[in-house]
Parts: C-alpha cells; sequence; structure tokens
C-alpha cells in the first residue's frame, strides 16, 4: 500500500474510493487527521492531508513525527508527498510540476527526528539523496504517459514560514543551488528516511518566488489552481494504474 500526503490545494482527494477513516494515535502525539483508506486505480491507499481537512495548520505547527509514523504503523511500502512551491529556476512556472531530487533545509525548531531521548540511541540516518529513486522514476514515468510536462530534476530549498522569502532570501536560495522553494518538505522527507520509507515529492508550482517575477504568494490564481489540482490528481491515478 502506498501513502499519498497531500499539501495545501489538496486537503482532499475526491477521486479516492473511500473505504474508512481511522483516527490514530502515535507516541509522538496526534497526526494532522484522520487516515483515509480507499483505493485509487484499483491500488490500496492511505491518504492523509498534511494541513489537517480545513488547512488548520501552519508549516511549523504540523506534526510530522506523528504523519510519518501514523502512515509507517499502518505498513505503507512508499509516501508520494504533494506540496506547492515556488519556482526559483525560469523553467519553474505556476503550474508546472516538479519531480526534485535533493534538499536544502533551512528550518528551524521543528521536531526533526525520532532519534532523541534515552530509549532512542542516535543514527545518523544516510541521507545523500534523499528522495527515493524508484518512486521518482515512477512519478516520472506517469507524467510521461499521461502528457503532463514536468521538470524531473530539482533541488527543494524548505524555509521555515508561514511568511514568504524576501527577494535577497531567494537569490540566496538560489546561489546555494535551489530550484524551487516550499515549507513543508522537512523535516518530511528526513523522518521518512529515518523510519526507511521510500518516500518522493511531486510539487506544484503555484508562483513564482519573490523577486522572480510576479507576485510571490501561495495562493494560485483559480484556473491554474484547478488545473495543478487536475494534473497532480492524474498523475496519481496513472501512477497507480502502472503498479
Ligand atoms: N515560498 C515558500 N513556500 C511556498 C511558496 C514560496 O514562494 N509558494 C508556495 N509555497
Amino acid at each position: 500500500m502506498l501513502a499519498i500526503i497531500g499539501g495545501s490545494g489538496l486537503a482532499q482527494l475526491p477521486v479516492l474510493d473511500v473505504t474508512h477513516r481511522q483516527v490514530v494515535r502515535t507516541p509522538y502525539g496526534d497526526p494532522s487527521c484522520a487516515l483515509t483508506f480507499g483505493r485509487l486505480s484499483g491500488q490500496n491507499v492511505v491518504f492523509i492531508a498534511r494541513h489537517g481537512y480545513g488547512h488548520s495548520l501552519a508549516p511549523h505547527e504540523i506534526n510530522y513525527r506523528a504523519n510519518l509514523w501514523a502512515l509507517h504503523n499502518q505498513g505503507v511500502k512508499g509516501v508520494i508527498a504533494i506540496g506547492t512551491v515556488g519556482g526559483i529556476r525560469p523553467d519553474m512556472g505556476a503550474g508546472r510540476l516538479v519531480v526534485p531530487h535533493d534538499i536544502i533545509d533551512y528550518s528551524w525548531g521543528r521536531k526533526h527526528t525520532f532519534f532523541e531521548g534515552p530509549e532512542r540511541p542516535v543514527v545518523h540516518a544516510e541521507f545523500t539523496s534523499p528522495y527515493d529513486a524508484a518512486l521518482r522514476g515512477r512519478l516520472k514515468s506517469a507524467l510521461q504517459s499521461t502528457g503532463i510536462s514536468g521538470v524531473y530534476d530539482g533541488v527543494y530549498a524548505c524555509t521555515q514560514g508561514p511568511r514568504l522569502e524576501s527577494a535577497a532570501e531567494v537569490l540566496r536560495l538560489e546561489r546555494d543551488g535551489a530550484d524551487i522553494v516550499g515549507m513543508t518538505g522537512m523535516p518530511e522527507a528526513a523522518l521518512a528516511r529515518e523510519l526507511e520509507l521510500p518516500y518522493a515529492h511531486l510539487c506544484l508550482v503555484s508562483n513564482r518566488a519573490a523577486g522572480k517575477g510576479g507576485n510571490a504568494t501561495v495562493q494560485f490564481d483559480a484556473a491554474t489552481g484547478a488545473a495543478g489540482v487536475e494534473a497532480v490528481t492524474a498523475t496519481l491515478l496513472e501512477l497507480l494504474a502502472q503498479s
């Protein structure tokens, strides 16, 4: 079974043929919301809305550990995480889907590891390639067969938020080598790695990042937003149909 973590704009997955919902408690506290189980393209999946159903949790308020632990506890074999981002690289305009290959983490103050406290001796999780190659390959193949134009590489910068970046901050991210910027990619990816859960990110560009043209805002214009959600949904349906 695959897990899908839905981001802004995807608090629900209307195409999911829901079988049941389950409230899960974890040793790390409560996940963002109940887990939703169902079938997508004939495959079992479990879905969780990262920000909660009513988008009530800001990026720094999300209990990433509880979310990942809850999914892992269901025995999922991998996680497809959906997130919206600002585009830094010129080819990453609003509406573009990106499957990043690497991460730079600028977030702070978040509970970012399972390995703490006297009961859990430290483990230095390997993180050279934060995203799972096989899952990234499946995303690429799904995008290609649906004919949706995606970008199959990119460095994801995770900022703390909830405010957007200044133009100078985005220039710094660019100099560091970042291509897209979001607020929720970490510590999610690292926690998945600590649990040895294959994890890949499907990012939808909602805006050009600050100073990169247009108005930086995490809000889509309505048409781009609807088309983006449709493209993400089509990609997920195809990915599961291919499995
Ligand atoms: N910056 C950070 N996070 C975001 C952005 C952005 O421009 N757009 C969507 N999420």
